[in-house]
């Protein structure tokens, strides 16, 4: 019997979770029935930049050959309403649960409720707080990229192409509390405080917006227009610094190196004009990964508790091989 209907039966009855105790380990997931048909919950955080459609078009693709009846939301940004919406799929019985956290910590919550409901969840992209929340116990694993090594790999670039003496550097955050922005931080930083002629002058969140990225670089550029380095945790943030530099009059490119993360079309096309230098990849496309792994599942195998996904670099080197699959 699933662990869903165990649990009804459980509450019917007069038990607690506490019941369940004795059937089977704290620690057991919800089990995943082998069937045609699933129906599964995917729980956008929001929709305001081509990554995040990216991703909400793949699992949508995926959908018919994978045999997902699916019920997608859109949570605008707040991470409140991404509980909510996964309250309501869990309401509306789903089998499967494949969550994108928007933060670490708001959506424990959620995810502990999947499990208490029977509902096996997979983290897609984004991840929570592993000190709270721990794949291969409280949900089946997370399905994402190295967000520190992306980082790193940013940094790493930076100093090998960066060909002034001394870096003045600007990072503008991703959203605030969120696991890429805690990551890519951690991965960039460390690899920077080794090295004594590049500064971190200013660092501030833009969450991952375009037109947020613009404003807090138009404000960080009064306060530090020496900035000859700009790392943003994505690339819509990029692209609304490299518009605010090019408002300022300053040529990124040329007096201002702009490094991010992602792999969006208007990135490779920034670095095909010459106004961008890298950007490490974040894939989006996660449909096919979550049907194969939820599968793998279903057949009853252990699932390693990070399916990691492998990220490659687009430079001026091969930007133009890759830019007409990009989204
Ligand atoms: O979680 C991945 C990040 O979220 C992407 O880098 C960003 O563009 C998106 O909003």
């Amino acid at each position: 019997m699933r662990a869903k209907t165990l649990l009804m039966a459980a509450t019917a009855v007069g038990f607690g979770i506490a019941a369940l105790a004795g059937t089977a380990s704290a620690q057991d997931l919800p089990p995943l029935e082998m069937k045609d048909r699933y129906k599964v919950g995917f729980p956008q955080m929001e929709s305001n930049n081509p990554w995040r459609i990216a991703e909400s078009k793949s699992f949508v693709d995926t959908a018919d050959s994978c045999g997902w009846d699916l019920i997608a939301t859109d949570a605008a940004g707040s991470a409140a309403k991404q509980v909510a919406d996964v309250d309501s799929m869990i309401a509306q019985g789903i089998d499967v649960l494949f969550l994108p956290p928007r933060e670490e910590k708001p959506l424990i919550p959620a995810v502990m409720r999947a499990k208490a409901a029977g509902v096996p969840t997979f983290l897609v992209d984004r991840s929570v707080d592993p000190n709270v929340a721990k794949a291969g116990e409280h949900y089946v694993a997370f399905l994402g990229s190295d967000f520190i090594d992306q980082g790193r790999r940013v940094a790493e670039w930076t100093l090998e192409n960066f060909d002034g003496e001394t870096g003045t550097i600007v990072e503008l955050e991703g959203t605030t509390g969120s696991s890429p922005a805690n990551d890519r931080r951690k991965g960039f930083d460390d690899v920077m405080a080794e090295h004594d002629n590049m500064t971190i002058v200013a660092s501030q969140t833009g969450d991952f917006a375009r037109d947020l990225g613009r404003q807090v670089m138009e404000t960080l550029l009064q306060a530090h227009p020496d900035v000859n380095v700009v790392y943003a945790h994505n690339d819509e943030m990029a692209i609304g610094a490299i518009q605010a530099l090019e408002l300022a009059g300053r040529k990124p490119g040329e007096d201002v190196l702009v490094v991010s993360i992602d792999g969006t079309r208007d990135a490779l096309q920034a670095i095909i004009d010459g106004k961008m230098g890298v950007t490490v990849e974040s894939s989006p496309f996660f449909g096919p990964l979550a049907c194969e792994t939820m599968k793998r599942y279903a057949k009853g195998e252990t699932i390693e508790p990070w399916v990691k996904v492998s990220d490659r670099i687009f430079t001026k080197e091969n930007a133009a091989d890759h830019i007409d699959e990009a989204y």
